[in-house]
This record gives structure tokens, C-alpha cells and sequence, in this order.
């Protein structure tokens, strides 16, 4: 029996695992084990939960407003415990988040073999995003193996001097985890905490913009700008509903409640679980995000998202037209929106369902990757 730690702590990487350790489960030669960081808390198990996940271990490690640094040596030390005492056969990480870090320093020190799930995604730019960059980069500089989403990606790992021997083109387990929610919300529409049974069902005849935001680069400035932007859209678009989950960060909560809070079109609510946000994102007629996860997600619906943010990790998807970067400056969103809501032609030709991160069957090729690893050692 080979012993696989999964280790992760927020809402994309539970996200993008799930489909993994439930299809590992089924396995009687491999024993995943869970262990959450708990970079995350109500977030982490929002997912943890659609899925059916019991962790086996939880750090607990967030604290309200943490900072990097203090997360990152928390994160070090709690882990490199749990690997000392659970000694599995290979680690597990996925992304580029805090948790991802800390967990392949504390995998490398023990000499355990690290896979890295969604490998080689890279802006090039060290600050940007904040501090996702240098995590990802430090990342494969530490895996043994790549599960890498795209081709692009697997260039990346190349150029980088990763071993090409040791990288798995998978496509990304979003659209596995995606699939598996358009289903559940297909046969049961979930209800939407935070919004009324009226809104919901008036968003049959008016649009909607769906937006997320959370990137630290966005922080202060950035974060005004965006909320001066919807502030202006919900003026002008008064048939247009705004509906907006806010990040539970404080940095991003204290200017959107502040800026946003009395308008009538905009709706501002607690971060969603998965399948509210899925079905949400069904409805919406444009996405306003700066979310990484939901530059996957949306083109494999046929929704327009426009990015605010200067740079993208996930070129394929503007490559296949359906993701457009706009940065944080406010009349270049209200533009964007604008131009979208109001021209048919330029609306059809970002609406194109187009599937750049896979075809819904990443799970089973990192499994099967893992099976051959493991077999041998
Ligand atoms: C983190 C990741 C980012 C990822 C994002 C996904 C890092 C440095 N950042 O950013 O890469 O894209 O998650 O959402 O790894 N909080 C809660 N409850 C929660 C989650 C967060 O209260 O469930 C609050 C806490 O005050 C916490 C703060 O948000 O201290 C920041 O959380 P943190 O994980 O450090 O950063 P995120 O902005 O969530
Ligand atoms: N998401 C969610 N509820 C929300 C907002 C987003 O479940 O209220 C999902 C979204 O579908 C995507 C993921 O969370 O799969 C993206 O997470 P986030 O934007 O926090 O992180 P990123 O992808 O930028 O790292």
C-alpha cells in the first residue's frame, strides 16, 4: 500500500483536488491521506463539503488578516510535523498559493517526492501576480513530477530546465471538478444565500454581471478603481443586476462595503459554496474577476470574462477569445462592460463555449501517472 499526502489549504486548491482523492479512494494499492492547512477556514470547507471530504488532518494555520510571512512559517513548521509522523510515499500539491509552498519545502526537507498538479503556469513577472509567481516557480523547482495543464504550460516547465521526462500534460482538474458541479446544478438548481427568489428569477429577462476579485496586487488602489467602475456601470446599466461575492479577506471587504454597499443594483454576499457560484456563473452575461480559477472555468461556459488584472498566467484562454485583460483602471472597465452589453457582435464573439484547460479528464491521467510513479519505488 503506497501513502499519498494531499496537502492544500484554500478554496481553488480543495477545488482542484477533490476529483483526485475521491477517483484515489477507489484505489485498494493507494491510501490518499488529507491534510488541510487551513490557510482557509469558511472558504476551504465550503468545498471541502460539496465534495464530501473529510480531511484526515487540519492544521488550522489562518488567522484573520495574516501575513505572508507569518502563514509561510506557521505553514513550514506544521507540516514538516505531520510529514514526520505520517511519512507518506509522495506529497501532493496543486497551484501556486501559500499552502503549496510551504508544503514542498517541508516535502523536500524530508526528502519525500512532490507532485505538483497544475504546473509551468507562469506571468514572467515575479510581483505579479502577488506573491503566486515566485510560489509557483519555487514549486517546480522542488516537484518530482509536473502535471502541467496545457501545452503552453509544459513549454513553460521546459524553459525553466524542469526535465521533460518528468512532465505530464493533463489538462486542469477545474474542468473535471466543473463538470462534476454543472451536473449537480443541472438536475437540482441550488438556492443562492444573499439573494432573493425575485432576483433570481428576474434574471431571466435582465443580464447580469457576475465579479470576484481578491489578488494582493489589487490591494488599495486597485480594489477603489474597480469599485468606482461598478459603481459607475450600475448607474448607467440601471436593468442590469451586479451580484458580487465578496472575498472574505478584509483587504478586499472594508473598500467594496465601503464603496458599493448602497446601490441598488449591486448585490453584495458572502462567498458562495461551488455550486451556487457554477450556477451563477450559467446565468451571468459577463464575469468581472481577477480569480485564476474562473479565467478556466468561464470559457468552457461561453461566458465573456474580462480580467482585471495587468498580466495572465493563463494566456490560452484570451488566445481562445473568450478572456479579454482590462487592468483596474476604471474607464477601461466601465468600456469593456459597456461595449459587451451593448454590441451583439462584440458580445458573440467573446460568448464562444471554448475548452482551453481539457476535456473534463485530468483526474484519471494524473492518477494513472501516479500509479506508474509509485509502482516502481
Ligand atoms: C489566497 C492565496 C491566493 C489564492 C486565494 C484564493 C496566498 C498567499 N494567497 O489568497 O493565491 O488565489 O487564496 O481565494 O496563498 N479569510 C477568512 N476566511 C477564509 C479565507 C480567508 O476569513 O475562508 C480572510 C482571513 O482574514 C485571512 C485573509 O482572508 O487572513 C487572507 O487569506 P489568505 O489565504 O492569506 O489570502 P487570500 O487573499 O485568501
Ligand atoms: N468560487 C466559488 N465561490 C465564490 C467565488 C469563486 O466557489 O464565491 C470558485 C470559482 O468557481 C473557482 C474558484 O472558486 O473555481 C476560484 O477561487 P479564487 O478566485 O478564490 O482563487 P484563484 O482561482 O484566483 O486562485
Amino acid at each position: 500500500m503506497k501513502h499519498i499526502a494531499f496537502i492544500f489549504g484554500t478554496r481553488p486548491e480543495a477545488i482542484k483536488l477533490c476529483s483526485i482523492i475521491l477517483e484515489m479512494k477507489k484505489n485498494p494499492d493507494l491510501a490518499p491521506h488529507v491534510c488541510v492547512t487551513g490557510q482557509h477556514r469558511q472558504m476551504l470547507d465550503q468545498v471541502l463539503e460539496v465534495f464530501g471530504i473529510v480531511p484526515d488532518v487540519d492544521l488550522k494555520l489562518m488567522e484573520p488578516n495574516q501575513t505572508l510571512a507569518s502563514l509561510t512559517a506557521r505553514g513550514i513548521t506544521t507540516i514538516d510535523a505531520y510529514l514526520r509522523q505520517y511519512k507518506p510515499d509522495m506529497v501532493l500539491v496543486q497551484g501556486d498559493t501559500t499552502s503549496v509552498l510551504c508544503a514542498s519545502i517541508a516535502a523536500f526537507y524530508n526528502r519525500i517526492p512532490v507532485g505538483h498538479v497544475e504546473a509551468g503556469l507562469r506571468t514572467w513577472n515575479k510581483y505579479s501576480p502577488f506573491p503566486e509567481e515566485i510560489n509557483r516557480v519555487l514549486a517546480s523547482h522542488i516537484a518530482d513530477y509536473h502535471f502541467a495543464p496545457t501545452e503552453q504550460s509544459r513549454k513553460n516547465l521546459i524553459h525553466e530546465g524542469v526535465d521533460q521526462s518528468k512532465i505530464y500534460v493533463t489538462g486542469n482538474t477545474v474542468i473535471d471538478a466543473l463538470y462534476i458541479a454543472v451536473d449537480k446544478v443541472k438536475d437540482n438548481p441550488p438556492e443562492i444565500p444573499g439573494l432573493s427568489k425575485e432576483l433570481i428569477n428576474s434574471l431571466a429577462v435582465k443580464s447580469m454581471v457576475l465579479i470576484t476579485g481578491h489578488r494582493r496586487e489589487n490591494f488599495g488602489g486597485g480594489f477603489e478603481s474597480i469599485c468606482e467602475a461598478i459603481s459607475v456601470l450600475a448607474g448607467k446599466l440601471q436593468n442590469t443586476e451586479f451580484i458580487y461575492p465578496v472575498h472574505l479577506n478584509p483587504n478586499v471587504r472594508e473598500p467594496v462595503f465601503r464603496l458599493l454597499s448602497d446601490l441598488r443594483n449591486v448585490h453584495l454576499i458572502d462567498p458562495l459554496s461551488y455550486l451556487p457560484f457554477v450556477a451563477l456563473m450559467s446565468r451571468a452575461a459577463v464575469i468581472l474577476t481577477d480569480s485564476g480559477g474562473v479565467q478556466e472555468e468561464a470559457p468552457s461556459l461561453g461566458k465573456p470574462v474580462l480580467v482585471m488584472r495587468d498580466t495572465t498566467e493563463r494566456p490560452e484562454a484570451v488566445d481562445a477569445g473568450t478572456v479579454k485583460l482590462v487592468g483596474t483602471n476604471t474607464d477601461a472597465i466601465v468600456e469593456n462592460v459597456l461595449t459587451l452589453l451593448t454590441d451583439k457582435a462584440a458580445y458573440e464573439k467573446m460568448a464562444k463555449a471554448v475548452n482551453p484547460y481539457g476535456d473534463g479528464k485530468a483526474t484519471g491521467r494524473i492518477l494513472a501517472a501516479c500509479e506508474r510513479l509509485l509502482e516502481g519505488k
